[in-house]
């Protein structure tokens, strides 16, 4: 059994300043350990345990902790005495656009913000603007940032829910108090996967946005069923709401152009995070030039107020264009290494689940994996909540950290690999999951 004492010294030290210890809600884990130090795909605590990292900070890592070119980057911006400045524009940010409309063709533009919640939020607010609507569409089990309008129905309690709805919502349940209770009739909460239930949004409400992940992954990896996705296109284009894929955590991690770009399917609009800029703070939102261009509308009734005192810091600004940079490189080798990395986890991980009579699936996306405790890949958040073993699953994630393997703590989350990854890692983590659950089973592991 692992020991954290500098760990649990340290957040009792911090909680007396800061309420619970941690300064975003899901950092909030059991146990509470801190961090001091990471490079690629490592992580070392305070008392000197090391792990092998698929948190990845809930996402950003898709080159790994600490990289060297991206830290070069960086370097050089402090070193050339490259200031936020905060008055006009700079070079850095308009070489960051063009290779982000070079790297995706359906954008002709982007603005550049520091969080996947401030540009969802945008997002929203442009799509509002442009339709004149206000109520807006997202999927039960989708995460689009803290703000008002999406701060609900994430990982709702089964009997909050209630029973699966076909053509229909789900009560607003929201995530946070303080909410207006006003945006509880804005905000529709639907099954994902479920084109009859938008369809039934748009006769009742004017809506004005429909914005979802384009595969889930706040709750694991919950893919679109085949034709989903095209179907959300021809329903944005039949009733006129703008169609937002909120790529924050699929976007750069998955392909240069995003989901949207393997799925083939275009949003009108599309935002980015975490893994743009490898773990340094920085999201854009973009998309076609008609939505993009009333953040400078001369009528001042149509535009879209755009402010942000860090908008663009070129510390990230320069992070991220590394990043894109090394993803793009040698035909994008990365993609290709992290896929194949991905599907040595997943082969290893069903034959494991075999061995052991364990109920199980694993969904993956590239470097994205998850594993439900149920008899088949899950099509939204109702079916998870439903059958998924939580209880199992928590255990599994728990009894890895005494084996160094850091999975993210809460059960139905997923996991990401890195490209600092290599295949003994995996084969790493295989063993501990083997060891894990043959004795949380309490069948016998195969010694190799
Ligand atoms: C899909 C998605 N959208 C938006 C956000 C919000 O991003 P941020 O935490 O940078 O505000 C997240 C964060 O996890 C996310 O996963």
């Amino acid at each position: 059994m692992t020991h954290y004492p500098k760990s649990e010294a340290i957040l009792s030290k911090n909680s007396r300043f800061i309420p619970g210890g941690v300064v975003s809600t899901n950092r909030a884990v059991d146990p509470p350990i801190v961090f001091h130090k990471a490079e690629g795909a490592w992580m070392w605590d305070v008392d000197g345990n090391q792990y092998l990292d698929y948190h990845a900070a809930f996402g950003p890592y898709v080159l790994g902790h600490s990289d060297a070119y991206v830290n070069d980057a960086v370097r050089r911006v402090l070193d050339e005495g490259r200031s936020l400045f905060g008055s006009g524009t700079t070079e850095l940010e308009g070489n960051l656009a063009e290779l982000i409309c070079d790297s995706v063709p359906f954008i002709d533009s982007i603005q550049v913000l520091n969080t996947g919640s401030e540009a969802t939020y945008q997002a929203l607010r442009l799509a509002r603007a442009a339709t004149g609507r206000s109520h807006i569409i997202k999927p039960q089990g989708g995460y689009h940032g803290w703000h008002n309008d999406v701060a609900c129905n994430l990982m709702s309690p089964l009997a909050a829910m209630g029973p699966r709805r076909v053509a229909d919502e789900y009560p607003y349940l929201p995530i946070s108090a303080g909410i207006p209770s006003e945006h509880s009739e804005l905000v529709h909460s639907i099954n994902f996967n479920d084109l009859d239930s938008v369809e039934a949004m748009c006769r009742k409400y004017p809506i004005a946005a429909l914005i979802t992940e384009p595969i889930l992954q706040n709750i694991g990896v919950v893919h679109p069923l085949p034709g989903y996705l095209e179907g959300l296109r021809e329903l944005a284009d039949k009733y006129g709401f703008v169609l937002i894929f909120d790529e924050v955590k699929t976007g750069f991690r998955h392909a240069l152009g995003g989901y949207a770009a393997l799925s083939g399917v275009n949003p009108d609009l599309v935002v980015y995070g975490k893994a743009i800029a490898n773990g340094y703070p920085l999201a854009v939102v973009g998309g076609k030039k008609e939505l993009m261009d009333l953040f400078v509308a001369p009528d001042p009734e149509k535009r879209v107020l755009l402010a942000g005192t860090y908008n663009a810091h070129q510390v990230p600004t320069a992070a991220a264009i590394a990043t894109i940079e090394r993803l793009a490189s040698n035909s994008g080798a990365i993609y290709r290494k992290l896929e194949a990395l991905g599907q040595r986890m997943q082969s290893g991980l069903e034959k494991i689940f075999t061995k052991t009579n364990a109920t199980a699936v694993v969904a993956r996306q590239g470097s994205a994996f998850c594993v439900y405790f149920m008899d088949h890949l899950p099509v939204d958040w109702h079916d998870v909540i439903e059958h998924n073993d939580v209880e199992l699953d928590g255990q599994l994630r728990k009894k890895l950290l005494d084996s160094g393997v850091y999975f993210f703590q809460l059960p139905m989350k997923q996991c990401s690999l890195s490209a600092a990854h290599t295949e003994a890692d995996v084969d790493a983590t295989l063993r501990a999951v083997e060891s894990s659950l043959a004795s949380i089973l309490c069948v016998q592991p195969t010694v190799r």
